[in-house]
């Protein structure tokens, strides 16, 4: 990877924005009357969770959870680790992970087994990116913005090396 540059661009912002408008639609029907807490996954979350944010008309606090399992390589660690917690008290709220991507659902699986621990009313998830193909665990979100082969996806919140984070459309690395 030492001569990587950015491939084509395969969902550009009018898209994304479109996709998060429909699903925080469908989000604002289900949590109708209700509170809701979005906890956003730092890093690679942020872009995603902000456009959904612009979206939901229901009653929504905001919190950030950071797990990382990644280190600064292409490929799953397998380890997961919480290194930033959220703040507020989940207990008996309505809680939505917002995550950017979905791989082998490692971190997930983790994550939402130690926030159910925290007995919320309901704990759901909203992923921006989807990537079945790597999948090694069981792990479904609720919701989720696309599909995406099996490659190194960057841009909107995903990073190679925390490079190209602040793209403003969804792609991937080619060599
Ligand atoms: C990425 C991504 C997901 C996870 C997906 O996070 O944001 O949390 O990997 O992979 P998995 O389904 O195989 O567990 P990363 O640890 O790279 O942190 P970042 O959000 O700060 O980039």
């Amino acid at each position: 990877m030492a001569h990587e540059t950015v491939g084509k661009i395969l969902y550009d912002y009018d898209q994304i924005t479109a996709r998060a408008k429909e699903l925080a639609e469908e989000i604002s029907k289900k949590y109708e009357g209700e509170e809701l807490i979005v906890i956003g996954t730092l890093k690679g979350s942020v872009m995603w969770m902000s456009e959904l944010l612009k979206y939901l008309t229901v009653d929504t606090a905001i919190d950030f959870i950071r797990a990382s399992s990644y280190g600064s390589s292409t490929t799953s660690s397998g380890v997961v680790k919480i290194s930033m917690d959220t703040e507020m008290n989940l207990y008996h709220k309505n809680v939505l992970v917002v995550e950017d991507i979905v791989d082998t659902g490692t971190t997930l699986t983790y994550l939402l087994k130690k926030l159910q621990d925290r007995n919320p009313k309901s704990l759901e998830v909203c992923t921006m990116l989807d990537k079945p193909s790597r999948r090694t665990t069981g792990f479904q979100a609720d919701y989720i913005g696309f599909e995406v082969d099996d490659l190194f996806i960057i841009g909107f919140g995903l990073d190679f090396d925390q490079k190209f984070r602040n793209l403003p459309y969804i792609s991937y690395l080619q060599d």
